[in-house]
């Protein structure tokens, strides 16, 4: 269990409004931790979980580059200071002229898995590198993510040759084991993918220069639907990529180097929102049953996408020794997906609170900002500051 840092704990306790705050001394201090934990892995941060300048900025000048999914992101991350060379872009989804507008602004290093997309990134960025993700199953992770992208090993093979034949570097090979994994094994399925995949690579003479092994490195902080901490293997996990790394650099060579696109491992638990309390109520279901309601202002559409898959742990500043009661916790709009699912367990919460009584929630810097809508139903997307300067 992550716990938040003295400069997030001063910063939410100085608010008088709402926001969201990110430690960047918090995510240095990651990063140094995770390259510590996976000496040789060079960290390229999948800034679709916190597209922040200052965020970037600071992870760039620790030596990280960018994971990006779109030429606007890798746009941004430029201009925020990270070299063009320390990027790639990582979706597999692209059109002809987002590969173009990449290429234009300098990006050399495509992600593709399908024989349409490399031809298209041969078009558009002739002479790139190209690197194959291969499909997970996801299994073990909050989100699989496992249907929308990769490919199978044989087709792996099929890309990077044609890639080849196309006046493409076939450079790598990538997979993802799907976000926040939970289990060391699912590294250990993707190392044995890989490493077969590599082994025929080899035999047909394409030699790669690097394996991605993806993101879904897990944040410490979060709550599982049932409000316990979620306690991911973070140790066992390493371990397996560092034994993993040995293995395919056994089977494809020592030159072989390792990229890995960390997203919410590194800012989840270094950025907490605070809210406020729209209103405690409650309300008798049609069977007449009572149930209490704690309406935040903050919730599924402005901050806590994710509040279908987790739960975020709350702090309530001015009632800490109130007697609580169990509530099902819900967001400001007027739709009806904003709360916690049926199936989450009731959170209990201080039963004097009143509306505008603020509420922390905690463990919330992944995916907040970049899943804001636009202001559905006129609450506008919380403003953001950065605390703590970036240096450890
Ligand atoms: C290609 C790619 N890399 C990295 C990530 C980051 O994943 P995570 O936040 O689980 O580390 C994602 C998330 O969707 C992704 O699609």
């Amino acid at each position: 269990m992550a716990h938040p840092s003295a400069p997030l704990l001063a910063a939410l306790a100085d608010a008088t409004e709402d926001g969201i705050f990110f430690d960047l001394a918090g995510i240095r201090r990651g990063y140094d931790t995770l390259r510590r934990e996976l000496p040789g892995v060079d960290i390229r941060f999948a800034m679709k979980s916190c597209p922040v300048d200052e965020v970037l900025a600071c992870l760039a000048s620790a030596g990280a580059g960018v994971d990006g999914a779109s030429p606007r992101e890798l746009e941004q991350a430029l201009r925020a200071g990270v070299p063009v060379d320390r990027m790639h872009y990582g979706n597999t989804v692209k059109s002809d002229r987002d590969i173009a507008d990449a290429h234009r602004l300098g990006v050399r290093d495509f992600a593709t898995d399908s024989v349409e997309d490399l031809a298209a990134v041969a078009a558009q960025a002739p002479g790139a590198r190209v690197f194959c993700r291969l499909a997970a199953s996801g299994d073990g992770a909050l989100w699989g993510l496992s249907n929308k992208f990769g490919c199978s090993p044989a087709d792996a093979v099929r890309i990077l040759e044609t890639a080849r034949e196309s006046g493409l570097t076939p450079s790598g090979l990538s997979v993802h084991v799907g976000s926040q994994q939970m289990t060391a094994d699912a590294w250990h399925s993707a190392v044995e993918c890989l490493a077969d995949v590599l082994a025929v690579l080899g035999r047909r003479g394409i030699v790669l220069d690097h394996v991605n092994l993806g993101g879904g490195l897990p944040a410490l902080g979060y709550l599982d639907r049932h409000g316990r901490p979620l306690e991911p293997p973070l140790d066992k996990i390493f371990a397996v990529v560092r034994e993993g790394m040995r293995h395919l650099r056994e089977v494809h060579g020592e030159h072989l180097a390792f990229v890995m696109e960390p997203g919410r491992h590194l800012v989840a638990d270094h950025g907490a929102i605070r809210a406020h309390v729209a209103r405690l109520a409650e309300r008798r279901r049609p069977d007449g049953e009572p149930r209490h309601w704690l309406y935040l202002s903050c919730g599924k559409f402005n901050g806590l996408y994710e509040m279908d898959a987790l739960q975020y742990p709350l702090v309530f500043p001015t009632h800490p020794d109130d007697e609580h009661l169990p509530a099902v916790v819900a967001g400001p709009t007027c739709d009806s997906d904003d709360a916690y699912p049926q199936g989450h367990a009731l959170v209990h919460v201080p039963r004097e609170l009143a509306s505008g009584d603020p509420v922390w929630v905690l463990a919330s810097g992944a995916y907040a900002l970049s899943y804001t809508t636009q202001g559905f139903n006129g609450f506008a997307p919380l403003p953001y500051t950065c605390v703590g300067g970036g240096r450890p």
